[in-house]
């Protein structure tokens, strides 16, 4: 295979946006590494261009697998995705240590670790992307669903993306961020989804091909950095 085809690192890659990440990707012809703690090289279903790598992004020997094995096989990265993350929604005084501890261990120190590694990648070759994703909450918080965790992890997402975007801009690396509504994945029980579809202002949830093709789009974005990019039926335009 030709060292000229792109390569894509996606975390969180076992389900849901992630999992439809990686068959974006393909689709357009990258070479993938998926991660996520449970991901099995049986999820490739046999193609060569789609690379596993098991383990927790809060982990930095996670980073230092996911990158070292995305240069052995493939021999660059391209495209970071990080979309590995938890959600907990809960009314703020009963969120525990360990809640505190899991939210930050994924949904930052991952983006930490893995961007840090394969920020060095890319700017040794003088090209990049990388995209985080994050949420509407951060922006247009909703009275029925309290998370305050996720706005307070997710918000520092949103902040880096503009600030590595400005410290990459001369050295062409584009830093992007897609903010998802409410999204069909496995995260919501579909018992769950009638309800959380009346409080959007579309009345229904995303899906995840609305939120890949965000990605893919920013991908080919020369001129588009540091942009949040809503995909989220309205949600961040206001009251409904
Ligand atoms: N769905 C929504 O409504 C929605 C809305 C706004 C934002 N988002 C964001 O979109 C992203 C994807 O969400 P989703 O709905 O697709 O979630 P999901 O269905 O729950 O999938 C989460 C993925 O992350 C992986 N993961 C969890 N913890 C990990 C860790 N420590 N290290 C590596 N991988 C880990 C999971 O696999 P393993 O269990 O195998 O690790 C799984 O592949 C998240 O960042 C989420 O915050 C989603």
């Amino acid at each position: 295979m030709s060292s000229e085809q792109k390569v894509a690192i996606v975390t969180g890659a076992s389900q849901g946006i992630g999992a439809g990440l990686v068959k974006g990707f393909r689709s357009r012809g990258y070479r993938v590494v998926a991660n996520s703690r449970s991901i099995q090289p049986s999820v490739t279903g046999g193609d060569p261009n789609i690379l596993t790598v098991e383990g927790d992004v809060g982990d930095p020997r996670t980073a230092d697998r996911i990158i070292n094995a995305a240069v052995e096989r493939f021999g660059r990265v391209d495209t970071l995705v990080n979309n590995a993350g938890i959600f907990i929604p809960k009314p703020f005084v009963e969120y525990t240590e360990a809640d505190f501890t899991a939210m930050l261990s994924v949904n930052l120190a991952g983006f930490f670790y893995v961007s840090r590694r394969a920020a060095l990648e890319m700017l040794r070759r003088g090209t990049g992307h990388i995209v985080n994703i994050t949420t509407s909450l951060v922006v247009q918080p909703m009275a029925g669903v309290p998370a305050a965790l996720a706005s307070l992890t997710k918000g520092g997402l949103d902040a880096v993306t503009r600030s590595l975007a400005i410290e990459y801009a001369e050295k062409g690396v584009r830093v992007n961020a897609v903010s998802p509504g409410i999204i069909k994945t496995p995260m919501h029980p579909e018992k769950t989804h009638a309800a959380l579809a009346g409080l959007q202002p579309m009345r229904r949830l995303g899906e995840v091909e609305e939120i890949v093709d965000a990605v893919l789009y920013l991908d080919t974005a020369a001129f588009v950095t540091g942009e949040i990019l809503h995909v989220d039926g309205g949600a961040h335009a206001g009251r409904w």
